[in-house]
């Protein structure tokens, strides 16, 4: 059978997994490709360390550039991480005719779109499914499976270290620090964990979502941010007594014409919505499409097998492609974002009511003034007060709050979030 050459930028968590695979199922590959993905040649930055698996037939070197330069190689899997020297190798590779398999969501975020348009302009191919939900098909999907649809919305969990420190925070009842803490003793969190838990990963993975679902490419700033680190143990607590979980959602909209709107916040889920119960490292997809409806995809979404499986099949596809690789769509490059009169949410809010008389009464009717409307109102211990405010634009819920801010009725806002119902 004929054989295709692989060069693999990366041996480390995703990189070696890719290389198992690549190196003991090369039959059962060939079979489906048509063509033997060969690993020819690997990339790491110590050539001295034993990876713990044969590489007798693979040349291993520390310079990333003599992959991507080989003559032997036709595909190039990127799995380095980060941006540099990650985007240059990516580019390089693609003037040279050869298609790319990255996992990279920080590369595919800044520069999907650009990156396609040079493949194509080079006959070369890339393939990016393990960038989001690593194992789970979620770009298959979207660029294959639902082309003749329309898509209104995507809701997403997909950080799986926000949703274990989160898990933790509710099932233990401790502190955001006590939570980050276990999960980095676990190996869900890395010693710097801001990418995860300041939101940054989840919005590259938004970003790429809304570029395959809308056509658009949104800078990853100029997405709805917040992290989790202001969630407190109180609010997560009091949220889980009233049967609701909070997550790190990622929402994306299509509005009217090309406006879109792309946030990632932490956000009290509802008993009964599709993201209720997506606990621990469990990623989940939910598309809202015109003639399909509602989908979810949920699985794993990380690790080395989970993102080996999405890179193996893109190897596969790529392999069987060479020649007509798959185009990605273009993208509008500066699409209008709604603004946050056009954005409607439901919040949750907790505060201290003061001592004032009729404190409470005030505070609700305050809310209703000012067009937010009290879907809920429950008295916690201590004269504080929970209410879950109805649907409304954001930059009204937000004057609202500000107005709650200055009442005398009040003594102080403890905390505030998104809401999202079943
Ligand atoms: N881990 C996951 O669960 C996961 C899931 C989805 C996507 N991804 C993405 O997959 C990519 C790789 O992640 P990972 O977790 O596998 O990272 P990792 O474990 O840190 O591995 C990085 C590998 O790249 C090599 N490397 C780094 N810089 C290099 C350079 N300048 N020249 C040559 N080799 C270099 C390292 O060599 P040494 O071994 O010699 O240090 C190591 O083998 C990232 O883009 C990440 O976002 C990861």
């Amino acid at each position: 059978m004929e054989s295709v050459g692989i060069g693999l930028l990366g041996l480390g968590t995703v990189g070696g997994a890719v290389a198992r695979r690549l190196i003991d199922e090369w039959e059962l590959l060939g079979e489906r490709a048509g063509a033997t993905p060969a690993l020819r040649c690997v990339a790491v930055r110590d050539t001295s360390r034993s990876r713990g698996f044969d590489l007798k037939n693979v040349r291993v070197v520390g310079d990333p550039q003599a992959v991507v330069a080989d003559p032997a190689v036709a595909i190039v899997v990127e799995a380095i991480g980060g941006t540099d020297p990650a985007t240059a190798l990516i580019e390089a590779a693609l003037r040279a005719g050869k298609t790319v398999v990255t996992a990279n969501k920080a590369v595919i975020a800044a520069s999907g779109p650009r990156l396609s348009a040079l493949a194509a302009e080079h006959d070369a191919g890339l393939y990016f499914e393990a960038s989001v939900g690593a194992g789970l098909p979620i770009i298959g999907l979207l660029r294959g499976s639902l082309l003749g649809d329309r898509i209104a919305a995507l809701d997403c969990v997909i950080n799986g270290t926000t949703n274990v420190i989160l898990t933790q925070m509710r099932s233990a009842g401790v502190s955001y620090e006590s939570a980050l803490g276990d999960a980095r003793r676990r190996g869900f969190a890395e010693a710097d964990p801001s990418l995860d838990v300041d939101g940054w990963d989840a919005v590259h993975k938004l970003v790429i979502l809304a570029w395959l679902a809308f056509g658009v490419h949104v800078a990853p700033d100029g997405v709805d941010r917040r992290g989790i680190r202001d969630v407190t143990g109180a609010d997560v607590g009091a949220l889980a007594q009233l049967g609701y979980r909070v997550r790190l959602l990622a929402h994306a909209e299509r509005g009217s014409g090309d406006s879109v709107h792309l946030r990632v916040r932490p956000t009290a889920v509802g008993p009964g919505h599709l993201l209720h119960d997506v606990d621990d490292a469990d990623n989940a997809v939910i598309i809202s499409s015109d003639l399909e409806g509602t989908m979810m995809l949920r699985g794993l979404g990380a690790g080395g097998s989970s993102t080996a499986s999405a890179v193996v099949s893109d190897v596969v596809t790529a392999v069987r492609e060479r020649g007509t690789p798959v185009v990605n769509p273009a993208a509008l490059t500066v699409p209008t974002m709604l603004g946050d009169a056009d954005v409607e949410v439901a919040g949750y809010v907790r505060l201290q009511l003061s001592a004032e008389p009729e404190a409470r009464a005030l505070v609700l009717q305050a809310l209703e003034d000012r067009g937010v409307a009290v879907d809920a109102a429950v008295d916690l211990t201590g004269s504080e007060l929970i209410v879950l405010t109805g649907v409304a634009p954001r930059a009204v819920h937000d004057r609202a709050l500000e107005t709650l801010d200055t009442l005398t009725s009040v003594d102080q806002i403890l905390g505030a979030l998104d809401r999202v119902e079943a």
